[in-house]
Order: C-alpha cells, then structure tokens, then sequence
C-alpha cells in the first residue's frame, strides 16, 4: 500500500491510498473524485487525463502509441500529460503526484 497525491480541481491537494496493480485513473475514481474514465480504461477517451508532477514523469513508463494518439486529441495537453487508466500502481510509485485536468 502507497500513497498518491491528488491537486483537484479547485487547487486542492488531497493524500489517498493507492493499490497496486490498479490503474491510478480506477485509484482516483475510487476516492469519489470527479474523474470520469468514461471508457473504462481503454484508451478511448481522454476523461482520465491528468497532469502528471514532472518529477515523476521520468519515472513512469513512457506512453505507448494509442495514448499518445488519444492525447493528441486533448485541448489542453501539455508536456506532462498522461492518461490515468494507462498508469498501473507499484510500489516504485508510491507518492505520485497528479494533477485532474479540467476534461478529465
Ligand atoms: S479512461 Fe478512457 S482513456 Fe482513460
């Protein structure tokens, strides 16, 4: 069990549980946050999108082709942008940091 760290929408920072082998968008959902993951987690949408803190970016996994694709396709994409249903929890992740796009 880790931890991630939310920035909502209104600026607020919020500490949850995180679970490994869960996608952080299913994490962040799970905590009631306005997050929609309308697609379920199959890359199909971009409701998931967040900002992710640049230091851990380097220490996630790079977005494959569809998720880079998908984002593409969001207004508001910047450098760090990532799909939160395409980020599975590890331990090596506990502290993420993350910020709720307004799509998302
Ligand atoms: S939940 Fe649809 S792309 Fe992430």
């Amino acid at each position: 069990m880790g931890v991630i760290h939310i920035k909502d929408h209104h600026g607020g920072l919020h500490k949850i549980e995180a679970i490994e082998g869960w996608r952080v968008m299913e994490i962040i959902r799970g905590h009631g946050f306005a997050i929609k993951g309308l697609c379920g987690g199959a890359c199909a949408c971009a409701t998931c999108h967040v900002y992710v803190e640049p230091l851990w970016s380097e220490k996630i996994h790079p977005a494959r082709d569809d998720e880079e694709a998908m984002l593409d396709e969001v207004p508001t994409v910047a450098d760090n942008s990532r799909l939160s249903c395409q980020i599975i929890y590890t331990p090596e992740l506990d502290g993420l940091t993350v910020e709720l796009a307004d799509a998302a």
